[in-house]
């Protein structure tokens, strides 16, 4: 199946859901409003990045035919959660496709974006796309999400937040690391620490990576230029585009030699 194929198929599955139209309509209402903030908790449950949901689809398609080992004892890891709709959407269209001991990981301050120095721009000021951790936790809940297997981590990214998730949790091999926190110092700090535990066949979802008209002094695409170059052993190969802004890698090698 291909990407467009996949697509296609994204809308019955989320009509099976009873979700049909949350992902896209719901969002583009959204949009028409000037004022960025009106994405602030409100009561919806849905996604900013529609095109993020065929993506991820996919990404499980290619792990089962190439990496059927990361889906049994490995982890999806989301850094930019808002609503929860993505990461409930992975866990429900994966459910035939995961073992029991996969988990699913959604990191975000639940405060929304923090300032940034190197990506201002009206769509991603500081507070914006706020949710509660607990509307989000309520929402996944009550849509059916499994919560024995998702598990939200609150908390501005840091390397202190990092390293108590470490401390916590054992670090499950990355099957899927979704990077949609917008601004280039989240992609930094994500990349800086997670990097070390990518593996041949961690599928890498960069939802931003083509803004700032594919720039790369900006955003997801520096961060991963910066990690690129601090890590020389590190090798990609792209997969394909979603949308007009986001882009997917299939982890070639990791950094370690
Ligand atoms: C565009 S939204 C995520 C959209 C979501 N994946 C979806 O499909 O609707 C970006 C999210 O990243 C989070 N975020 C960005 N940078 C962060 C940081 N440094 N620490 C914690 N959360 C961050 C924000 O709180 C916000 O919820």
């Amino acid at each position: 199946m291909n990407l467009r194929q996949v697509k296609k198929a994204t809308l019955p599955v989320l009509e099976a859901l009873g979700m049909k139209g949350a992902a896209i309509a719901v969002k583009s209402r959204y949009d028409q409003f000037k004022n960025r903030y009106v994405h602030n908790n409100n009561d919806i449950f849905y996604t900013l990045s529609p095109n993020i949901l065929p993506a991820i689809a996919m990404s499980f398609e290619i792990l089962e035919a190439d990496s059927p080992a990361l889906l049994e004892t490995g982890a999806y890891y989301e850094f930019g959660v808002f609503k929860g709709f993505s990461t409930w959407f992975a866990e429900a269209v994966s459910r035939n496709k995961t073992a029991s001991a996969f988990r699913f990981y959604g990191f975000d301050s639940f405060e929304g974006l923090p300032d940034t120095s190197v990506d201002r721009n009206p769509w991603w000021l500081p507070g914006n796309y706020a949710a509660s951790y607990e509307s989000v936790m309520s929402s996944i809940k009550s849509h059916g999400g499994d919560v024995e297997r998702i598990i939200l981590v609150k908390g501005f990214y840091s390397a202190d937040l990092f390293e108590g998730f470490r401390r916590t949790h054992s670090i499950r091999p990355p099957a899927i690391v979704v990077i949609d926190s917008d601004i280039y110092e989240s992609a930094n700090l994500v990349l800086d620490f997670f990097g070390e535990y990518f593996v041949p066949g961690t599928i890498l979802l960069f939802d931003d990576y083509n803004v700032f008209d594919k720039s790369d002094a900006h955003g997801e695409r520096r961060a991963l230029k910066d990690f690129e170059s601090k890590n020389p052993s590190f090798a990609k190969r792209h997969l394909f585009d979603f949308g007009w802004h986001g882009a997917a890698y299939v982890v070639a090698h990791g950094i370690t030699p």
